[in-house]
C-alpha cells in the first residue's frame, strides 16, 4: 500500500483538556477517508494539527516518510495538506474567481494565478460561475467554490471540514459525485468531516471516528456502523447495519 500520511500519538492539550488524544492513523494516495465523532470530540482541532495552525502537545507527522509537525502552516501547505475552514465562507462582495485567486496568488505571479484559479474551478465543474459574484451562488455551487480555493494551493491531501453542512441531501449528493471524479481523476486524498451520516458512509472508503478526542475506531463504512463502541458514541442503534 502506497502510504503518503502518517500520524503517530497526535496529542493536543488545552490547558486541562486534551482535545487529541494519541491519535494515530495514515492515509492512502488517493483515498477518501471520512472523519466523524460527537460535537466537540476534536475533529476540528485534528485538521488544524495537520496543517500546522494547531501546535501539537506531543505525536509525529510524517508525509512520505518527511516530518511535517512542528512546521508553520505555509510550509505544510506547500509540502502539500490543506484544510477549509468550518464555518467561514468565501469573501462575500467578490466574484467566484477572485475569490480562487486569493489562495492562487500566495505562490505564484498574477498571470499564473489565473490560469490556476481556471484550473480549479473547472475541476470542480464550476467554470461557468467563474465571473459570478459568490453571494449569488447557490449552496452546492459555494461549497464547491470552497473546494476550488483550497485546490488553489495545490494540495496532495486536502481536509474538508464540513463544507456540505448547508446542503440538502440531493445537494449533498451531487457535490460528493465532484468529489469523487476530482479523485479519480487527480489522486487526491481527502479526509471529510461530516455530521450526515449516509452522505459519508456513501463517500468515503475508509472511517476514522473520533470520540472525546480519541479514535475510537477506523475501518470501512461496514465495520465503523457495526462497530458497538461507536454505535454507542456517536450512530445510535438507529444508523447499525444489520450483522
Ligand atoms: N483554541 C481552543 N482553546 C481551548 N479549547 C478548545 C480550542 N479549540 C477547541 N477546543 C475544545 O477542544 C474540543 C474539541 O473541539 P473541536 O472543535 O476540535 O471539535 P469538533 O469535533 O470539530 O466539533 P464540531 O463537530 O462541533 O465541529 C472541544 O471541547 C473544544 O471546546
Ligand atoms: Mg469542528
Amino acid at each position: 500500500m502506497n502510504e503518503l500520511l502518517k500520524a503517530q500519538g497526535l496529542t493536543v492539550r488545552f490547558g486541562g483538556l486534551t482535545a487529541v488524544s494519541d491519535v494515530s492513523f495514515s492515509l492512502r494516495q488517493g483515498e477518501i477517508v471520512g472523519l466523524i465523532g460527537p460535537n466537540g470530540a476534536g475533529k476540528t482541532t485534528l485538521f488544524s494539527s495537520l496543517v500546522g495552525l494547531q501546535r501539537l502537545s506531543a505525536g509525529e507527522i510524517h508525509l512520505e516518510g518527511k516530518p511535517l509537525h512542528g512546521r508553520r502552516p505555509h510550509v505544510v501547505a506547500r509540502a502539500g495538506v490543506t484544510k477549509t475552514f468550518q464555518n467561514t465562507a468565501l469573501f462575500p462582495g467578490m466574484t467566484l474567481l477572485d475569490n480562487v485567486m486569493t489562495a492562487a496568488l500566495l505562490n505564484n505571479t498574477v498571470a499564473s494565478a489565473q490560469e490556476l484559479a481556471h484550473d480549479c474551478l473547472e475541476r470542480v465543474g464550476m467554470a461557468q460561475a467563474a465571473q459570478l459574484v459568490v453571494d449569488d451562488l447557490t449552496f452546492p455551487q459555494k461549497a464547491l467554490g470552497e473546494v476550488a480555493r483550497a485546490l488553489a494551493t495545490r494540495p496532495r491531501i486536502l481536509l474538508l471540514d464540513e463544507v456540505m453542512a448547508a446542503l440538502t441531501p440531493l445537494e449533498m449528493d451531487r457535490v460528493m459525485d465532484t468529489l469523487r471524479e476530482l479523485r479519480d481523476r487527480t489522486g487526491l486524498t481527502m479526509v471529510v468531516v461530516e455530521h450526515h451520516m449516509r452522505a459519508i458512509m456513501n463517500l468515503s472508503e475508509r472511517i476514522l471516528v473520533l470520540n472525546f478526542g480519541k479514535l475510537i475506531a477506523d475501518g470501512s463504512p461496514q465495520q465503523v456502523s457495526r462497530n458497538e463502541k461507536v454505535i454507542q458514541a456517536y450512530l445510535g442503534s438507529e444508523h447499525a447495519q444489520p450483522a
